[in-house]
């Protein structure tokens, strides 16, 4: 069994993540989503509430578990014995702030970043594009799961 971990803050988990943990399951036998903290971020939506999301938006994809990660990338990783850590590219500025974090987690862990490059239909897709939309009452129905849309709802009513 291949394991893969798909590490991120996930605040919401948008569609374009969707398609990026569904192609890491087309090469993985199991993908476990790490919902972790980055801390340059500050976040709309708790750890709890971001993997509460998340579980509910991927409860039909088979062979994908969400759980919460609140330590290093590298050490959950290499506990849960991952042969890869996966992140989805859209483009050069995600590649950009993706290397030094796929080097860093290789220098602790030993584990390998692969990147798969998301559907080009979904690029434009970012949680704080996702976040502000909603923020002033638009639409956000083909950006995320119905789920994640009512509780953006919910939290800007
Ligand atoms: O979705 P994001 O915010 O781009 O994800 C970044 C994230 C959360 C995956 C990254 O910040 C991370 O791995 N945080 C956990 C702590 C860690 O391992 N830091 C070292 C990164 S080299």
């Amino acid at each position: 069994m291949t394991l893969a971990v798909c590490p991120g803050s996930f605040d919401p988990l948008t569609l374009g993540h969707i398609d990026v943990i569904e192609r890491a399951r087309g090469m993985f036998d199991e993908v476990v989503v790490a919902v972790s903290h980055n801390a340059k971020k500050t976040y709309l939506f708790s750890l709890d509430e971001r993997v509460e999301l998340a579980r509910e938006a991927l409860a039909g994809v088979g062979g994908v578990r969400v759980e919460a990660a609140t330590g290093l990338i590298a050490d959950f990783a290499r506990e849960r014995r991952a042969a890869a850590i996966v992140k989805g590219l859209r483009g050069a500025a995600d590649y950009d702030a993706e290397q030094a974090m796929a080097l860093l987690n290789r220098h602790l862990s030993h584990i390998e970043t692969v990147f798969v490059m998301g559907d080009p239909a979904l690029s434009h897709i970012a949680s704080s594009f996702v976040k502000e939309i909603a923020s002033y009452g638009g639409t956000i129905d083909d950006l995320v799961t119905p789920n994640v849309a009512r509780a953006l709802r919910k939290v800007n009513s």
